[in-house]
């Protein structure tokens, strides 16, 4: 294991009827509230009312930015920022899923700047002087709920792309699997397939094999596919709920990474490329391309170089696979990955989602603008266009 210093700040409220404590976790950090929001889908629950009247009844100031969309785009981000100047505010609650998570944190990094605040996502400008965040989660997914990353798209340059810092972890998080309860089938699906994929994300780092980090994370995988089919199947299940919910802020929190170099990320990176340009749900992208990236690993010449203890030890410790044929052992791997996201009738190819082959070539180059993709095997521009075309 590489020496590291385990830090995971946010402080979690889990589970049914705690929201009362908002406004205390407020009032320990601000006053003054950035209330940032989806579209519609909190008025529908009855939460927006909820977070409404907790705010009025402590006389807690604030204004609103509702509309932030899935994969946000960073008009949202520079509304926001105009509407902390302009109001003077000093906190941002952000509640929904990653999409609004996500641009909170944006929001807060460019608070206090006197640039573009897409300046953050081109590495120009660094974060400093944040305004804290503190979120209530509707959606388990993405983590950005306990982690420091967020991904913002650019409609104007057709770019996706992602920052972080830790300054901008959530102080606060509210995790109440029963806010969950409404999210579609389709949606619960993308997101089971969203916090498998960090952790496979996470497994393929260029080690053998990490031990704890990598036992643990096998757990995890093992707790998702146990209820993802039954969250979908069962939306009030709160069980089921509870439990995708809390492994997908601990799926992406770093804690599955510490002791580390880097997992592997090609996925994602090619994922982001996708839906950049096509308005493409993030958990439908990379169940598509995520086995594809993987069997593409196993092709002759990268296997060759690559140790597949992992394939191995995942089929194994995750799936139940034994097969003194190792390569075999780690197709099959690949195959129970695709079946679960078949379970989820998650797409398997990107013309289930209407998109064609016409821009692969576009997104292979930005998938590759910073030299190679990925760490368990480096991907350069002309392997991720093939894994695109495979994809189509
Ligand atoms: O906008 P509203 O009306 O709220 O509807 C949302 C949206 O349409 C809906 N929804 C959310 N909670 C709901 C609900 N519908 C009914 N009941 C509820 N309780 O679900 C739709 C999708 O929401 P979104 O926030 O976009 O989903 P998700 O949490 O999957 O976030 C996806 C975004 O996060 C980025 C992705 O790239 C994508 O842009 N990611 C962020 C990461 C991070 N910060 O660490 C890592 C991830 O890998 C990912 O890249
Ligand atoms: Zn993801």
């Amino acid at each position: 294991m590489l020496n590291f210093t385990y830090n995971i700040p946010t402080k979690i409220i889990f589970g049914k009827d705690e929201l009362g404590r908002l406004p205390k976790e407020i009032l320990l950090h601000g006053n003054r509230v950035l209330f940032l929001y989806g579209k519609n889908s909190i008025k529908k629950t009855g939460l927006y009312d909820k977070v409404v009247s907790l705010l009025n009844d402590k006389g807690i100031f604030f204004k609103e930015l509702s509309g932030v969309k899935p994969n946000p785009d960073i008009s949202s981000v520079r509304e926001g920022i105009k509407i902390i100047k302009e109001n003077n505010l000093n906190f941002i609650l952000a509640v929904g899923g990653g999409s609004t998570i996500d641009c909170a944190k944006a929001v807060s990094a460019g608070a206090n700047y006197t640039g573009d605040p897409w300046d953050f996502l081109l590495g120009k400008a660094k974060v400093k002087n944040v305004l804290p965040i503190g979120s209530i989660l509707t959606l388990a997914a993405t983590g950005s709920e306990m982690n420091g990353g967020s991904v913002i798209s650019n409609e104007k340059t057709q770019e996706k792309l992602a920052f972080g810092h830790p300054l901008l972890v959530p102080v606060f998080t509210f995790e109440d699997p029963t806010l969950t309860f409404s999210v579609s089938k389709y949606q619960t699906a993308a997101g089971a397939t969203d916090i498998v994929s960090h952790l496979l994300e996470q497994y393929f780092s260029s080690h053998n094999d990490d031990g704890l980090p990598d036992r643990l994370t096998e757990a995890m995988m093992i707790n998702v596919i146990n209820y993802a089919k039954k969250a979908v199947l069962e939306p009030d299940n709160y069980e089921a709920r509870a439990n995708l919910m809390w492994t997908s802020s601990l799926a992406l929190n770093n804690l599955v990474t510490y002791g580390k170099k880097h997992g592997d990320w090609a996925s994602h990176g090619i994922e982001h490329e996708v839906s950049a340009i096509y308005d493409i749900t993030h958990g439908a992208g990379l169940a598509i391309l995520f086995p594809n990236v993987l069997k593409y690993y196993l092709n002759k010449d990268i296997a060759e170089s690559l140790p597949l203890t992992k394939f191995l030890n995942l089929g194994k410790n995750v799936f139940g696979i034994s097969n003194d044929d190792e390569k075999a052992a780690a197709l099959k791997t690949i195959e129970k990955i695709r079946d679960f996201f078949d379970t989820l009738d998650m797409p398997s190819k990107l013309s289930d989602e209407n998109v064609d082959d016409s821009k692969i070539d576009v997104m292979a180059k930005g998938a590759a603008r910073k030299g190679t993709l990925g760490y368990y095997h480096m991907l350069e521009e002309r392997d991720i266009f093939e894994i695109l075309k495979k994809s189509v």
